[in-house]
């Protein structure tokens, strides 16, 4: 007899992991596929970084580590969170683990069940399960293309109530792109602290700005101990597959999340520590050329999507994704399928990032610029 818990039953696997899976299998038949769907940069790691990660494994860096981890990495963080994000941090209010596993501490840590949390819709795939695991109640808020894809504090406002318990928040997000403005932040720190909420600021993209600024919102008046700061290394440094990213939070949080990392994971891979390291101190002109080469292909994508003449949309501020609304009367799963079917590209359907979503397609131009214009030339057949 199986029994599966209610928490678990509540939510589904996550459709880009599927939708992924589904390329690979197509792939491996020979069949052509241009992906516009995995939010995976196609570079690959700097050498430097695997490099020291080679040399870590040489020299027999194979170990547990310290639970929440090394001392250097924790150091190197805390340097580059008060120099870059305006939060004075320390070693001992980072903690390493996989950036989706920070935010799943976090809220597992935080809220009761029962508890609201706000999130923007649409949104990143995984923040509703997450919060539907740790046995909470997601409260998704509007932020669409009629407020550039940011939380406005009104509908934030609006959607809080006695069992409120947190806000999370993505700029640069995904899917819209967009980068929320510095008044915006400040709107959003000032209801949690007027309502005694806790902001999860998820800021994966921070890196990846064309116009704009990036603010956290733990750097704000009085919002250190009420902000989980969390990043990490696959967007920037296209290490997706190392697993490891960090979160910044006051230290009596630092304790309490360090329970669950003790207790799930113990610690990151030793020797991708060390490479975490090398990432943080080492040369950043690899970063730099993947970041124009991302400009370049977030300017060739807005042109061929414009040529199309059925995608309405802004130019997205950061990220590496377009998340525009198209005219034609079909639902997003639907318009997705099809054009895999029929022309071998891959998208992921709006709807799958929140009711709200639907009537789009999010586009990754995490890809070359060569397969950006073979694949809206296969769109446009279809269309
Ligand atoms: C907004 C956002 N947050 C977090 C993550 C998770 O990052 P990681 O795969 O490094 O855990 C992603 C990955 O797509 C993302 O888009």
């Amino acid at each position: 007899m199986t029994h599966i818990s209610s928490r678990v039953k509540s939510v589904s696997g996550s459709p880009t992991v599927r939708l992924a899976g589904l390329v690979a299998e197509m792939r491996a038949k020979g069949q052509q596929v241009i992906s516009f769907s995995i939010g995976e940069p196609d570079f690959p790691t700097p050498a430097h970084i695997v490099e020291a990660a080679k040399k870590a494994l040489d020299a027999g860096f194979t170990k547990y580590t310290a639970s929440a981890g090394i001392p250097e990495l924790r150091q190197a963080i805390a340097e580059k969170t008060t120099k870059e994000n305006g939060i004075a941090a320390k070693p001992e209010n980072i903690l390493v683990s996989p950036t989706k596993h920070c935010i799943y501490i976090a809220v597992n840590s935080l809220i009761e069940g029962g508890d609201e949390v706000i999130i923007p819709d649409p949104c990143w795939i995984s923040y509703e399960p997450i919060v539907r695991l740790a046995g909470g109640k997601p409260v998704l808020v509007k932020a669409t293309e009629e407020t550039n894809f940011e939380l406005s504090s009104e509908s934030v406002a609006a959607a809080i109530t006695d069992r409120t318990r947190m806000i999370i928040m993505n700029s640069p997000s995904n899917p819209g792109g967009n980068v929320f403005s510095k008044e915006t932040i400040k709107g959003l720190t000032d209801l949690a602290k007027d309502h005694d909420l806790y902001i999860v600021s998820d800021e994966i993209y921070e890196k990846l700005i064309y116009e704009g600024k990036h603010y956290s919102p733990g750097s704000f008046d009085g919002m250190f101990e009420r902000t989980v700061t969390v990043n990490g290394f696959s967007k920037t440094y296209s290490m997706t597959g190392w697993r490891v990213g960090w979160l910044v939070a006051d230290k009596p949080l630092i304790s309490e999340f360090s329970k669950i990392q003790e207790h799930t994971i113990t610690c990151c891979a030793s020797f991708v520590q060390k490479a975490a390291v090398a990432a943080l101190r080492g040369p950043t002109e690899p970063i730099k050329a993947m970041f124009k080469e991302f400009r370049a292909r977030r300017d060739l994508m807005a042109k061929g999507l414009k040529g199309l003449g059925v995608f309405d949309f802004k130019i997205p501020q950061g990220a590496f994704y377009f998340f525009p609304r198209y005219s034609m009367k079909v639902e997003s799963r639907a318009l997705a399928e099809k054009l895999l079917k029929e022309v071998g590209v891959a998208l992921t359907p709006g709807a799958d990032f929140g009711p709200s979503g639907e009537g789009h397609l999010r586009f990754s131009y995490a890809t070359s610029r060569q397969d950006i214009e073979k694949g809206l030339e296969k769109i446009g057949k279809v269309l």
